[in-house]
């Protein structure tokens, strides 16, 4: 078996790869390490047949759709999982053929009512169920401590307990621990009367996770993240520094148009001098009275270089060939102490 453990801050993802057929499966990928899969896949000589998520995320940004998309292969998770992008749903007792390896499917509900945990011969991948030195929180949406008592308790402690535990998230960076090590040490695990338990886990007084909202919204209904959006943006327009845009105003570069996005206080209160507002809101529908010259090279730019990106982006598409963003926003040009002007334009 091949097995590769990639951390994400505290998130973990694991490549698990037979040696005699090449197949892998790739578990809770997340989704800026998409090129390090791809690398890691290949560096093993390994290709991903299966994109496999233990539960619904709520904390961080599940890789397994855009995958599947590329890779043209199926994303399996639960059967209670409510993801309208999983091909393949599994339920408890069940294996997943990767090759030569199967992964046994446990259905593990408590952390989120899709939670389940995939056994190997020697270890297993415990999802947010089981943590080292932890468990998974149960406040979040379908968390339920009672059914992760009976989860732990009822099921995946009374497995072997040389098992090795590879959790889906490890902020401490200790890899892996045993089933023994965890029964014996984890925190969690010594109320093990039920009651005592659930009053436990209700009494954590957890913060919400960061990105909870954008993390479910992906997560579950399928859409793209606001940095999957941006990354998409940059990749399909060229861009210009400040500086190098400052020096060309000076030299009075005949045909480049510095179109501001921004609202139009913000480019009364101060904008790029000779610079025409079009707010990103309006864009699509005054760009044709507004820039009717699409051969014309257009450099956008907005507060961060972020909305910018995004107009830039849309130009391109629009057929403004020459659409370029700003390295940089209002505010780093402020910052540089480059020249602004407030008021309108002539
Ligand atoms: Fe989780």
């Amino acid at each position: 078996m091949i097995f590769e453990q990639v951390a994400t801050g505290g998130c973990q993802s694991y490549l698990v790869g037979c040696e005699a057929s090449c197949a892998a499966a790739l578990i809770d990928p997340e989704i800026s390490q998409i090129d390090r899969y791809l690398a890691l896949a290949a560096k093993d000589g390994l290709r991903i047949r299966f994109l496999i998520d233990t539960h619904t995320h709520a904390d961080h940004f599940s890789a397994t759709q855009e995958l599947a998309r590329r890779l043209e292969v199926p994303v399996i998770m639960h059967r209670q999982s409510r993801a309208p992008f999983v091909d393949m749903r599994v339920d408890d007792g069940e294996m997943i053929l990767v090759g030569d390896l199967r992964l046994r499917v446990l259905y593990t509900p408590g952390h989120t009512r899709d939670s389940m945990c995939l056994q190997l011969p020697d270890r297993l991948l415990t999802g947010d169920t089981l943590l080292i030195g932890g468990t998974g929180r149960t406040d979040l949406p379908t968390g339920d401590a009672s059914a992760l008592h009976e989860s732990l308790f009822g099921k995946l402690l009374k497995l072997d307990p040389q098992l090795l535990v590879y959790p889906a998230h490890d902020y401490k960076k200790s890899g892996h621990s045993t089933l023994e090590r965890e029964l014996a040490t984890n925190p969690r695990l010594q109320k093990r009367d039920r009651a005592a338990f659930i009053e436990m886990m209700a009494n954590l007084n957890l913060g919400m996770p960061t990105h909870l909202t954008e993390a479910l919204r992906t997560n579950m209904n399928g859409g793209r993240t606001v940095s999957q959006l941006l990354s998409e943006a940059t990749a399909k327009v060229s861009f210009m520094s400040m500086e190098e845009l400052k020096s060309r105003l000076a030299s009075g570069e005949p045909g480049l148009l510095v179109l501001d996005v921004r609202e139009r206080d913000a480019y009364i209160a101060g904008h790029i001098p000779g610079a025409k507002l079009l707010p990103r809101g309006q864009l699509e529908l005054r760009v044709n009275q507004e820039l009717p010259d699409p051969t014309r090279r257009v450099l956008v730019y907005c507060d961060f270089g972020k909305v910018s990106t995004l107009a830039a982006a849309t130009l391109r598409e629009m057929g403004y060939a020459r659409a370029v963003a700003l390295d940089g926003g209002m505010i780093a040009w402020n910052d540089a102490g480059y020249p602004a002007k407030p008021g309108a334009e002539p």
